[in-house]
């Protein structure tokens, strides 16, 4: 009780007196990425498509958020601006309170696809990540995440070897090696059958959750975003803007499989459901 009542008075005084970065902008500590009325225009052969259009929305320290929304609408596009793959057309984006491009450095991607090399071994794919931005020191850190997540056994076997959940567990170990601050999943579980997805995404939201990372997850499974995520940012059809966010906050401490017990699971279910279907 007397926990909760000092952590509710921290986070007023959080919020009532934001402190300056280094640049002397403003900014609350707690949010990691904000995106400020931030619209995408592609150009192409065939024309232009608008992807986004005046999306706000921020990513806090430590959350996991779900973005959700009909295909082509723009998620991907919006994972691609935060790791500054792409640059908007106009608004603003803040990452760690600095320009994306300046913080490319602090994301990691995993995709669908695990995209584990066939020819090396598990221990060297997991390396690679840190052999190419020539980071030193972090050899025994990815090992420890292979014994604590169940593969320290098949760190000289090949990707073949092992089964398309463990793959992927690989794939967000080496993800993890170079000590990203935001992890960016882009339908990470797509190629999973439905039975290793259940228990892959146990294994991830603990991964996630132990290590303290920040993540945004881009999925078309609403039950899958309900059963890991902290929030939901439900997008509109294309351009992309946010329709609603649903936060998670009644079930955010149960596990992905728990949750999916509980009688609120149903009910944001039913609720994502028909934002995406516009009733
Ligand atoms: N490089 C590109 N050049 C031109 N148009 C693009 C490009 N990338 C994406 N688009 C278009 O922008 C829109 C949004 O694409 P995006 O890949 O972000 O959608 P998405 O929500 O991730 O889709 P999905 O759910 O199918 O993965 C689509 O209409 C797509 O055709
Ligand atoms: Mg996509």
């Amino acid at each position: 009780m007397e926990d909760k009542k000092i952590s509710s008075e921290n986070t007023c005084v959080k919020g009532a007196f934001p402190f300056l970065n280094g640049t002397g902008n403003a900014l609350t500590d707690d949010v990691l990425v904000k995106f400020d009325d931030v619209s995408l225009t592609y150009h192409d052969k065939s024309g232009e498509t608008l992807a986004i259009s005046d999306l706000s929305f921020e990513v806090k320290r430590g959350e996991l958020l779900g973005v959700v929304g009909p295909s082509g609408c723009g998620k991907t596009t919006v994972l691609s601006i935060i790791s500054s793959i792409i640059k908007p057309s106009s608004g603003n984006v803040t990452v760690d309170g600095t320009t994306a491009e300046e913080s490319r450095d602090k994301c990691g991607y995993m995709l669908q696809r695990d995209e584990l090399f066939p020819w090396l071994t598990i221990s060297q794919n997991v390396l690679l990540g840190t052999k190419i931005k020539k980071m030193k020191g972090r050899r025994d850190y990815a090992f420890a995440l292979l014994d604590k997540y169940g593969l320290g056994d098949f760190k000289n076997r090949y990707p073949s070897q092992l089964s398309g959940g463990m793959r992927q567990r690989v794939a967000l170990i080496r993800t993890l090696a170079t000590a990203p601050e935001l992890l960016l999943l882009d339908e990470p579980f797509g190629a999973l059958d439905f039975q290793t997805r259940l228990h892959v995404v146990e294994d991830v939201h603990a991964i996630i959750k132990n290590e303290k990372k920040t993540a945004v997850f881009v999925t078309h499974d609403i039950s899958e975003a309900i059963s890991m995520c902290d929030r939901i940012l439900i997008l509109s059809e294309r351009p992309a803007t946010v329709k609603k966010t649903v936060n998670l906050s009644a079930i955010k401490e149960l596990k992905p499989l728990d949750r999916r017990e509980s009688p609120l699971f149903q009910k944001y279910f039913e609720d994502i459901w028909k934002n995406l279907q516009n009733k």
